[in-house]
């Protein structure tokens, strides 16, 4: 198991990611397709960066990334990648809310890596996914087109059936993925909802 998570790592040095994570969302896009040319991708949670720069690179140059961590993140991206703008908010936050109304009228996927402090309590920590992943789908709901695809990490616990039951009426289908570059003994998953159904 060490030797895979070392591999990853190397592998994202070599490959001028900022973090490993990248792998996490590359396993999912190979299999699944659901980053497009030209697309407008929302990156919630997303210092250091990789899942941004990964997407930006599929997008191409008439694509937009829009991402945004608690923590700054500024990285220069030589073009055919997509525009990136860098945003540091809260994703809680009315003015993120705010900000992301005011620039851009909605989104083609939403991508979340979020994760809460941890706190060495597994129940806690899994609440504390559940209500970030929460917060996601209000997200969703405001910002992510008709038939758009969200694709968000999640910690699993004894709530996450009841988080997927609330997933499924959102979407046309919700497959729960455990990419490989994941450490097995983790229990983060995530969870790729596609064909959104705006709630009328
Ligand atoms: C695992 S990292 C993301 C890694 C990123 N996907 C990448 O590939 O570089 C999780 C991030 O979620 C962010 N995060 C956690 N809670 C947040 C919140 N309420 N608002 C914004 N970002 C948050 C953390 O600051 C952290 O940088």
């Amino acid at each position: 198991m060490r030797d895979e998570q070392d591999y990853y790592f190397k592998k994202a040095k070599k490959e001028k990611y900022p973090a490993r994570s990248v792998y996490k969302l590359e396993e999912a896009q190979l299999k699944y397709k659901f980053l497009k040319s030209g697309q407008r991708v929302l990156d919630l949670g997303c210092h250091p960066g990789s899942w941004s720069m990964y997407t930006a690179g599929l997008l191409g140059e008439n694509g937009l990334v829009v991402a945004a961590d608690l923590q700054r993140t500024d990285i220069a991206l030589q073009k055919p990648h997509a525009e990136i703008h860098w945003l540091c908010y809260d994703v809680y936050s009315a003015e993120f809310v705010d900000y992301l109304k005011s620039h851009w009228p909605g989104f083609h996927v939403v991508l979340s890596d979020m994760a809460p402090r941890t706190t060495g309590s597994q129940y806690a920590d899994h609440q504390q996914s559940l209500a970030l992943v929460r917060r996601v789908l209000d997200l969703a709901a405001l910002f992510l087109h008709e038939n758009g695809t969200l694709y968000c990490k999640v910690f699993q616990g004894e709530d996450f059936p009841e988080f997927l039951q609330e997933c499924k009426p959102l979407f046309a289908t919700v497959k729960v993925v455990k990419p490989k570059s994941s450490r097995l003994e983790s229990r983060e998953v995530f969870v790729l909802g596609r064909g959104f159904r705006r709630a009328k």
